[in-house]
């Protein structure tokens, strides 16, 4: 059984046609990479997956179960996780304190697995190669460390599937490997992760899959090799091939 079957999601806002019929799988432990145009849908996409737009028409299963209608909170309960950007972090707050916040947040059962908070903060941190700035505020972090720590966060947070929005966008390359080793870790254990990215060769080497998005619609699914190959994604990027 998939662990999320999206059918038909559409999406109309006031005569504009956001989202066409979209309609995939995802198994679990799989890492999907969406790509496609500014404008296509992408991010539209995971904001129905989270519950934040309802589709106009479609069907949204997670784990077996019919999540078309739940709301953000229930999904984020069931363990659909979304990272935003830059997005939760308290920047007056010590790294350490970021990270605390959020695992007193997390529902009693989970939080009883993690044992002694203090060591999980840590443990948290040293995920994402950020324990030694633990006490420093959140505030003085650059880009790309602030995302890993949001990252990072999330990760903790017993979720299965992983929504990440650009993780890269305005991180150094350095961080963008790190961005990448933490999604192979996600997937070592077990994991469900969905990026959208720009950064093409990005999605190549981390994705098991790739969908293309274009107008709201999917034109193309593969692997990286076979996307990349195909005529349709030349189409959507430089526009229709005159020569076919
Ligand atoms: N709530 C909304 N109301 C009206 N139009 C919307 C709404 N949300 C998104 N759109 C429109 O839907 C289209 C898709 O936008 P979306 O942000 O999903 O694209 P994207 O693929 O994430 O693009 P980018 O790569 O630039 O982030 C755009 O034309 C956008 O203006
Ligand atoms: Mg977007």
């Amino acid at each position: 059984m998939s662990i999320l079957s999206l059918r038909d999601v559409t999406l109309t806002i006031e005569q504009q046609h956001i989202l066409r019929g979209v309609t995939f799988d995802v198994e679990q432990g799989e890492v999907i990479g969406l790509i496609g145009p500014n404008g296509s849908g992408k991010t539209t996409l995971f904001n129905v997956l989270s519950g934040f737009l309802p589709p106009t028409r479609g069907t949204v299963h997670f784990k077996g179960a019919d999540i078309t209608r739940f709301s953000p909170t229930e999904r984020s309960r069931i363990g659909i996780g979304r990272v935003f950007q830059n997005f939760g972090i308290f920047r007056e707050m010590t790294l350490e304190e970021n990270v605390l916040v959020a695992l007193e947040a997390l529902p009693r059962e989970q939080r009883e697995v993690l044992g002694d908070l203090r060591k999980a903060v840590h443990a948290t941190l040293a995920l994402v190669g950020l324990e030694q700035h633990a006490k420093r505020k959140a505030g003085a972090l650059s880009g790309g460390q602030m995302r890993l720590l949001e990252i990072a966060r999330t990760l903790k947070s017993g979720k299965e599937l992983f929504l990440l929005d650009e993780p890269t966008a305005g991180v150094s390359p350095k961080m963008t490997q790190d961005v990448a080793t933490l999604i192979r870790t996600l997937k070592e254990n077990g994991k469900t992760v969905l990026i959208v990215e720009h950064d093409l060769p990005f999605i190549a080497r981390i994705c098991d899959r790739v969908i293309a998005m274009d107008l709201g619609a999917i034109v193309v699914t593969g692997t990286p090799a076979q996307v990349k190959q195909s005529k349709e994604l030349r189409e959507m990027y430089f526009g229709a091939d005159p020569t076919t």
